[in-house]
């Protein structure tokens, strides 16, 4: 069987902070002497994979959480070690880490990019003092510009930075001054998301109580065309959805996702897909230490997508990139079904959905309704 690229994700689980609005698996804080504990389990998961590991091209690294910045940079390195034993690393082009403004030292910093990570991926948010404190952000402005500096300080010459649009209180001037100070920065990848209300957070319970309104669609539309006209104009290209780089600088690993490719993933509550399986760890940092400790698997449950399923995700993914979906890798049992779905909405979103030579993908202004139109299309 031919090999395919794949990604590999690490999940580090700690945050210095939980910020009020994010339902991704972090404590706020950690003991410190429980530490090598945990990364001893990682590097024991990486193990338990080493016999499929040479079924796959690995070309993109993901270390992400969590907060990965504030661990010392030894135990990343240790896990690289770990890595390379088990795995063929040597495609592994990308190497990300994800990194929060303020909370990573100019020293960890050289040592990250000296053991090989190449990509930096920067939760700056906002630059509105205020907005970050509404987001209960552990960084201020200054941060930002410090943290960016010390990254190019320290050579890395790929930087994304995330940033969150749609904030109560948030109008269309701090949003421009936000995109401004963004493209002032001169750094190569940008993702913009519209800021969710996720059920286990703080911010969904005071949604709730209407202590916190959110702002309306109409707005929220209005700051995302802003944000596609001002970094358009600067030279930085649109390639998905949430998604904006200058040439060549795409992110390799979100591709992965994109194209439903094979993500071997490690850590707790870290979701990966291989052999036409996806499967997920256990999110409790005790249980997934425990389990590894007495030779058990972490992996909670896991589950083999049916041909319909991996229609619908390629259907559901495929649409956000601006390439769009290769309709060729539609499994053959499915393909009749997905070609009368996208007749019926071709209908509906034709001003938003162009479909020609076996490729269906959205226009600009799609963008804005992917992920309804994903719901859809779906058969
Ligand atoms: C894994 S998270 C956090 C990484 C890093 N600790 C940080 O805070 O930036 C990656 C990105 O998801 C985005 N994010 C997290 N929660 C979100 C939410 N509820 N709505 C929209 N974007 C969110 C943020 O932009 C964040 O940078
Ligand atoms: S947004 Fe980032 S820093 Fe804040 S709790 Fe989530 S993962 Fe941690």
């Amino acid at each position: 069987m031919a090999k395919t690229n794949s990604g590999i994700y690490i999940h580090i689980p700690f945050c210095t902070i939980k910020c009020f609005y994010c339902d991704y698996s972090s404590t706020a804080g950690y003991d410190e002497d429980r530490l090598p504990l945990f990364f001893n389990s990682l590097s024991k998961e990486i193990e338990f994979y080493k016999d499929i590991a040479h079924n796959f091209i690995f070309d993109t690294i993901f270390i992400g959480g969590g907060t990965p910045s504030i661990i010392n940079p030894k135990y990343i390195e240790n896990i690289f070690n770990v890595l390379s034993i088990n795995f063929d690393l040597s495609h592994a082009t990308e190497i990300t880490l994800e990194i929060n403004p303020g909370e990573v030292a100019l020293e960890n910093l050289k040592t990250l990019k000296n053991i090989g990570v190449n990509r930096l991926s920067v939760g700056v948010q906002s630059f509105n003092n205020k907005i970050l404190h509404f987001l209960t952000r552990n960084h201020k402005k200054r941060d930002i510009f410090r943290t960016i500096e010390n990254a190019r300080k320290s050579g890395f010459e790929n930087i994304n930075c995330d940033m969150i649009y749609n904030i109560p209180n948030q109008n269309q001037s701090t949003w421009k001054k936000d995109l401004t100070a963004l493209i002032d920065l001169d750094i190569e990848h940008i993702s913009c998301y519209s800021l969710v209300v996720e059920r286990e957070t703080e911010l969904y319970q005071l949604v709730k109580s209407k202590d916190i309104k959110m702002p309306d669609n109409d707005n929220s539309c209005y700051l995302y065309k802003s944000a596609q006209e001002i970094l358009g104009k600067k030279g930085f290209f649109q390639y998905e959805v949430t998604s904006w780089s200058k040439r060549n600088f795409e992110c390799k690993h979100n591709y992965h996702y994109w194209n439903i490719d094979p993500c071997i993933s490690f850590g707790p509550s870290a979701h990966g897909f291989y052999n036409g399986k996806r499967y997920w760890n256990v999110k409790n940092i005790d249980k997934y230490i425990d389990f590894i400790s007495n030779e058990r698997s972490p992996v909670e449950s896991s589950e083999k997508l049916s041909d319909k399923d991996i229609a619908n995700e390629l259907l559901g993914f495929g649409i956000r990139t601006i390439e769009g979906l290769d309709l060729t890798k539609i499994p053959e049992s499915k393909k009749n079904d997905v070609y009368f779905s996208i007749q019926n909405n071709l209908k509906k979103w034709g001003n938003f959905l162009i479909y020609c030579d076996q490729q269906l993908k959205l226009t600009k202004n799609g963008f804005l309704f992917a992920d309804a139109i994903a719901v859809d299309l779906m058969i």
